[in-house]
Formats: C-alpha cells, structure tokens, sequence
C-alpha cells in the first residue's frame, strides 16, 4: 500500500489507486486552478478532457492515469 503526499498531506492508499482517485478520497478531489481562478477536477477519468492536469514529482501529468507509486509528490498548487 503506497503513501503518496497530495499538497504536503500524507495519504495511504491501495495497489492500484489513481492519483485521481488519491485525490477524491483525499478532498473535495480537485487538481488545480484555471486562469480564472476556477477549481478544476476530473471529468471524462480517460485521458481525454485534460482537467486532471497535477505536478507529480515536478513534471505535469494527466491524474486519471497515473497510478499512485510509494513517495509520490502530487501538487494540485504548482
Ligand atoms: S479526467 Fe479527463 S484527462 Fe483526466
């Protein structure tokens, strides 16, 4: 069961679990801000809508489809 940290919390989740995922059992689930300042989130969960985009490990990656690995750094804030 990996931990990964989500904006400096610590959370402990399954094999398995997309940072997605991590997020919603996390939070309100959120992965960032638009230019507008919006709350952005997850919508279409494959790939396609682009509103996942986090920082992990200091690279943008879409979050539905990375899975959580042990020490990841997730940042919804970059
Ligand atoms: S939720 Fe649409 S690309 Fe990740």
């Amino acid at each position: 069961m990996p931990d990964v940290l989500l904006d400096g919390r610590t959370l402990r989740v399954t094999e398995g679990t997309s940072v997605a995922a991590a997020l919603a059992l996390a939070g309100d689930g959120c992965t960032r801000t638009s230019v507008s300042g919006q709350r952005r989130a997850p919508l279409c969960g494959m790939g396609i809508c682009q509103e996942c985009r986090v920082t992990i490990d200091g690279r943008r990656r879409l979050a539905c489809q990375t899975l959580c690995r042990e020490g990841m750094h997730v940042e919804t804030h970059p």
